[in-house]
């Protein structure tokens, strides 16, 4: 019931919103919403989890956020297969992920993208002074031009975290070209998903997907990797299982065996 109602509501305000700014994204309008959110004052947890541990003390809240990021960091960065890796984060938000890398790799390594500059602006400004100075991470807005700049670096790894779960069905595709556009043929792209055995939409902004359209969307895009699933996380909802999933689409080349995984299994 509750579902629902969010679901319609996000429906509501989605028409408003399109009919003063047609032709948008429905990303162009998620940033808009949680923006527009904040500048009003209220906390969203693009910042960092703040209103779900509100009320705990915010030493431990801070701590939740960290480790959070951190978590995806160690699990992605361990991707990394040494040398001088140029990393990009697509859909970079507040830099909860990527102000790790920031500190962990060399200057000038880390991209992050994102539809909107709000977010990663306030996440620059919360950097450990100096950082960014000393770092000097690239963040830009995602245009075609920005995308094949960044494509010209041959990125060795492009990830996106949390990002996926909020774009629509109508838009999945056009997204997924964007992100396998950024990588060469030795470079990796790993995404994390919400997974469901049928495309469904969990709420007013977020959809689960099933594992077969991933393959079906990305196999014809990057012939030479190989698709790699883990899943990170599983609850159930409405009666339905729910996986948050990683997918790593990894060169042929990187990979023990060069033997595709087992790519197209259903949920249990
Ligand atoms: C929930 S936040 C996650 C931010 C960050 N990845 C993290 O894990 O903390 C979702 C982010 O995805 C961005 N986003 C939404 N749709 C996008 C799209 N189509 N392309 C790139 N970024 C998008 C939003 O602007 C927002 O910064």
């Amino acid at each position: 019931m509750a579902r629902t109602a969010s679901i319609m509501a996000v429906e509501l305000q989605h028409r408003r919103w399109t009919r003063r700014n047609p032709n948008r994204s429905f990303s162009a309008f998620y940033s808009d919403v949680i923006r527009d959110k904040i500048v009003a004052g209220n906390a969203h947890r693009i910042l960092g989890d703040r209103q779900r541990f509100e009320s705990r003390s915010s030493a431990i809240r801070d701590r939740l956020i960290y480790h959070r990021g951190r978590a995806h960091f160690l699990r992605l960065s361990s991707r990394l297969r040494g040398g001088s890796p140029h990393v990009v984060e697509f859909g970079c938000g507040s830099l909860r992920v990527g102000r790790h890398f920031i500190g962990a790799l060399p200057p000038g390594a880390y991209t992050g993208l994102d539809v909107t500059d709000y977010f990663y602006r306030v996440g620059l400004d919360a950097l450990p002074e100096g950082l960014e100075e000393d770092k000097r991470p690239s963040c830009m807005v995602i245009s075609d031009e920005v995308l094949r700049r960044v494509r010209d670096t041959s990125p060795d790894l492009v990830f996106a975290v949390a990002v996926i779960k909020h774009v629509p069905p109508a838009e999945l595709a056009s997204v997924l070209v964007q992100l396998a556009g950024l990588i060469g043929a030795n470079g990796q792209l790993v995404f994390v998903f919400e997974e469901a055995s049928r495309t469904m939409r969990v709420d007013g902004k977020s959809w689960a997907y099933t594992r077969r359209t991933m393959v079906d969307k990305l196999e014809r895009l990057l012939p030479g990797h190989v698709a790699e699933f883990e899943v990170l996380d599983s609850w159930s909802f409405w009666g339905r299982s729910i996986q948050r999933t990683e997918l790593a689409l990894v060169p042929r080349s990187l990979t023990t065996s060069g033997m595709a995984r087992e790519a197209a299994a259903g949920l249990p």
